[in-house]
């Protein structure tokens, strides 16, 4: 072996590299949290690269791993900065972060109780505790994935096999729709394309100005969809829409699905995070009527990406998903409940569990209610300071921490501010369309952002709209 290779497995290279990337880190989340520097960087694929010297670093090895690391985190955004609103990715709390550097050094695999003990028993310990914030007894099940899109697909599949089954072997009927808010997560047609329906068998239930689900409206479409001979393979509502951050009702749609016996999933991806709150919990009124909820972690607990929950009802629908032999993993003696591979769609899985247990274990579920009760209090409190100037119009009162605004009505001067917000760094500010208008998007997710920050945003934004083109 050549010296390098030798030293990439030391134990030396470990502790002293570890120290100095460590150092850099710390300096690195200290100096956001001071607001120094940009929110957001945006250099081009071949600055960076060159940054990083790395056709060099590539071809012949040798570099100095602090400074590789240095250079990234300069081409990077900082998500830790007060004025980062950016996407629903959460300021992770260092717990989590540090889970990440335990898994990298253990990597155990999860896909049988062998390979991860230690991962696969905190991941069996949060899916009981989740469950029971749900209201769903020892009856249900859960398993934890790689994020929010392939946890709607696993809850789907889990239906899929309920509702229509034998698929998995012999495909899907052809006459399968989805009925799905029309503010749903665009992973939802996705997985329906990924299962076999098509995305067109997405059936969009209308919502309201806020929106929700119009409950007349949900009954409206499973009476189309039936007419027109299709059989429903799920309900799929929102806790916490991308858009807005919008509760759908669930009682009423529970109570709905319950007497047309459908399955009814529900995208907590973003807003199941209400949960574990007491003053928010009510926004998921009715949420044990479900019989699926997906809640990720990396985006309102806190952790690093990518993890998600994902919960059901009924454990053997989760346990009857897939139908496989694989018999280098399990020759037929597989533990239900243990060995985890027949309950997801992956065969290697990191120990995503560690990241939220790590959280937990230091800030108790009481810190966690208060991380998650503090952004939507925020958001509340940043809509009555933009909704107090004349020239911003706010899209409602926000459920959770997504706030959407504009300043005048013409979409081109959304666009462009946001545009020149991205190029400046000093904010980061998403937009969507809303009624096929363009809007611009604050995300809560910084516990540090301040009223100061936002009112610094909403000056910025007066200045560049008054810069903007004509419409
Ligand atoms: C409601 C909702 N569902 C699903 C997703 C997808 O989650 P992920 O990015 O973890 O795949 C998102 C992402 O923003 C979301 O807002």
């Amino acid at each position: 072996m050549t010296d390098a290779l030798t030293a990439v497995f030391s134990p030396d290279f470990l502790e002293r590299e570890s120290a100095r990337v460590g150092a850099l880190l710390a300096d690195y989340v200290r100096r956001a949290q001071r607001r120094e520097g940009p929110v957001l960087v945006q250099r081009s694929i071949e600055e960076i690269l060159a940054a990083l010297d790395f056709d060099r670093a590539v071809a012949q090895g040798g570099a100095d791993l602090a400074a590789l690391v240095a250079t990234v985190l300069d081409n990077s955004n900082r998500l830790h900065h007060p004025r980062y609103f950016g996407h629903q990715v959460a300021v992770p709390m260092l717990p989590s972060s540090l889970a990440d550097l335990v898994h990298g050094v253990l990597n155990n695999g999860m896909a049988v109780y062998e390979m991860g003990p230690a991962g696969t028993a905190i991941e069996r310990g949060l899916v009981r505790w989740m469950r029971g914030k749900v209201g769903w007894g020892d009856e249900g099940d859960g398993v934890i994935t790689h994020g929010g899109s392939l946890g709607n697909l696993s809850a789907l599949l889990a239906c899929r096999e309920r509702v229509a089954p034998g698929s998995f072997k012999a495909g899907v009927p052809p006459n399968l729709v989805l009925l799905a808010s029309e503010a749903a997560h665009y992973s939802v047609a996705r997985a329906a394309s990924i299962m076999g329906l098509g995305g067109d068998a997405v059936v969009k239930i209308a919502v309201d100005d806020a929106l929700r689900i119009v409950p007349g409206a949900l009954a409206r479409a499973y009476d189309e969809a039936a007419r027109a001979g299709k059989r429903v393979l799920a309900v799929v509502a929102n806790a916490g829409a991308t858009p807005n951050g919008a509760f759908d009702p669930l009682r009423e749609i529970g109570a709905f699905c319950r007497r047309e016996g459908l399955w009814l999933h529900v995208d907590g991806a973003h807003g199941a995070a209400a949960l574990f709150t007491g003053r928010y919990r009510e926004l998921l009124d009715g949420i044990e009527l479900a019989d699926s909820l997906v809640c990720d972690t990396h985006k309102m607990l806190g952790t690093s990406t990518l993890a998600c929950a994902v919960l059901v009802k009924d454990r053997a629908a989760l346990a009857g998903t897939y139908e496989q032999y694989a018999p280098y993993l399990h020759g037929g003696d597989e533990r239900e409940g243990v060995d985890l591979s027949k309950l997801t769609f992956e065969c290697t899985k990191a120990q995503l569990s560690l990241k939220l247990f790590f959280n937990l274990a230091l800030i108790g579920e009481a810190g966690l209610a208060a991380h998650v009760e503090r952004l939507f209090d925020s958001a509340r409190r940043f809509h009555d300071l933009l909704a107090r100037r004349p020239s911003f119009e706010c899209f409602g009162v926000p459920q959770a921490n997504i706030l959407c605004f504009r300043v005048g009505r013409d979409s081109r001067a959304q666009d462009h501010i946001r545009q020149q917000l991205v190029q400046e760094g000093s904010f980061y500010v998403t937009r969507t369309t809303l009624r096929g208008e363009s809007w611009l998007r604050l995300v809560i997710m910084n516990p540090r952002t301040s009223d100061a920050d936002i009112e610094a945003l909403a000056a910025r934004i007066e200045a560049l709209a008054a810069q903007a083109p004509a419409p």
